[in-house]
């Protein structure tokens, strides 16, 4: 016999106990079901979906309750009231009993969420680590902020560079050998990694034209081999003055008062003759040791004096190359490594520990 041939009162109780039978894993969420809240949120969550697959298999379109509430319009007429009311009954119960698991199930599942996401506000904070910069950059704003206040301006210049820029301009023809102490990176298409902040003299005279006052500083290139000295990148920061009547005399004077305002009123500055192509006459600037005033330690090699960079009045070959009269206009044009420099500073005995990236190493430096 088919479930359609069944007496359909017989129908309405089997379709109640199939439901009884697989109700009966939810009936601990039912009564004082809430007192057992021993589960997990994920396992509270899968009884929630599998509550919600035996509505649907129970009180859905195609189940044996509903093929019941078809029945009722099929039975005699005088059996149809008190049949109805059976089918009506167990209706109810159904769905009452998945409403109230279902409710208690969603407690359950709350009170486990905001178990999970609440704060223990006794717990130790932990303490945002500040930034710094780098000690590179700590130089640099140093030396910037004392040629601003001696009135220059501060210029920033690209790093990539043709051959004009890096040496023609700058009076270093093509076979010069000046070139090769400042061999550096090329690529195919002509373009070079500048090997000297020099390149920025050309760029600013050409932008601003004369009278100028600046600096640049910036990272340069060379195919330098790494030692305690020496990076193949590094930082250095050109000076220019290019006005009327500009001689020597304000050369030194300005990296005096440089020094001055950077070591102390009493580091005194010293020119020693030098050559760079693109200035003449040239010098090599050293100032006397911060930490012995010249009379000599570790930090300066016993000679009492520390390199600076070089320096010169900026001859007229370049002037003309920024389309500059040079019988109008003088110049004088310095260019400072800098990290050496904060080397100096910091006493660091070897400037490649400014590359290393350790941050137990530069966290010092603030
Ligand atoms: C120059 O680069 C010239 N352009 C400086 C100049 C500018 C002269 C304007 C006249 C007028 P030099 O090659 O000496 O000069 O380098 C200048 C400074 O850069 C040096 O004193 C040194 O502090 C730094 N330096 C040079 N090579 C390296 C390197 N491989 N690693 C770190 N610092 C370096």
């Amino acid at each position: 016999m088919t479930v359609s041939e069944q007496d359909p009162v017989q129908q309405v109780k089997a379709a109640r106990e199939a439901f009884e039978r697989e109700f009966e894993r939810f009936a601990r969420f039912t009564g004082d079901g809430l007192s057992n809240s021993s589960l997990s949120l994920t396992q509270a969550e899968a009884e929630q979906r599998a509550l919600a697959e035996l509505r649907s298999r129970h009180t859905g379109k195609k189940s044996a309750l509903a093929a019941c509430k078809k029945l009722i319009g099929r039975v005699p007429a005088d059996e149809r009231a008190a049949f109805g009311q059976l089918v009506q009954r167990a209706d109810q119960a159904v769905n009452e009993s998945i409403e109230e698991a279902d409710r208690n199930l969603k407690l359950i599942i709350d009170a486990a969420r905001s178990e999970r996401e609440s704060l223990d506000v006794t717990l130790p904070g932990r303490r945002a680590r500040a930034g710094h910069l780098h000690p590179i950059t700590l130089m640099r704003q140093r030396i910037e902020d004392i040629f601003v206040s001696l009135g220059y301006i501060v210029e920033d210049d690209r790093e990539i560079e043709t051959d004009f820029y890096n040496f023609d301009a700058l009076n270093i023809s093509e076979g010069h050998p000046a070139r090769d102490p400042q061999d550096t990176f090329y690529t195919s298409e002509g373009f070079a990694l500048r090997s000297q902040t020099s390149t920025v003299q050309i760029h600013a005279m050409q932008r601003r034209g004369a009278p100028v006052r600046m600096i640049a500083p910036g990272r340069v290139f060379r195919r330098d081999t790494p030692d305690p000295t020496h990076n193949p990148m590094f930082f250095q920061v050109e000076g220019l003055c290019v006005d009327r009547g500009i001689t020597m005399a304000h050369l030194k004077g300005t990296l005096a008062e440089f020094v001055h305002r950077l070591f102390g009123p009493e580091t005194r500055t010293r020119f020693r003759p030098s050559y760079f192509p693109f200035t003449e006459p040239s010098a090599e600037v050293d100032y006397s040791c911060f930490n012995c005033s010249g009379k000599g330690c570790r930090i300066c090699k016993h000679s009492g004096w520390i390199e600076l960079g070089g320096s010169g009045m900026v001859h007229p070959n370049v002037l003309r190359a920024a389309n500059i009269d040079p019988e109008e206009f003088t110049g004088f044009a310095f260019g400072l490594g800098i990290d050496r420099t904060c080397a100096r500073i910091y006493q660091l005995d070897d400037i490649r520990l400014l590359f290393e990236n350790d941050v137990r190493f530069l966290e010092q430096f603030r």
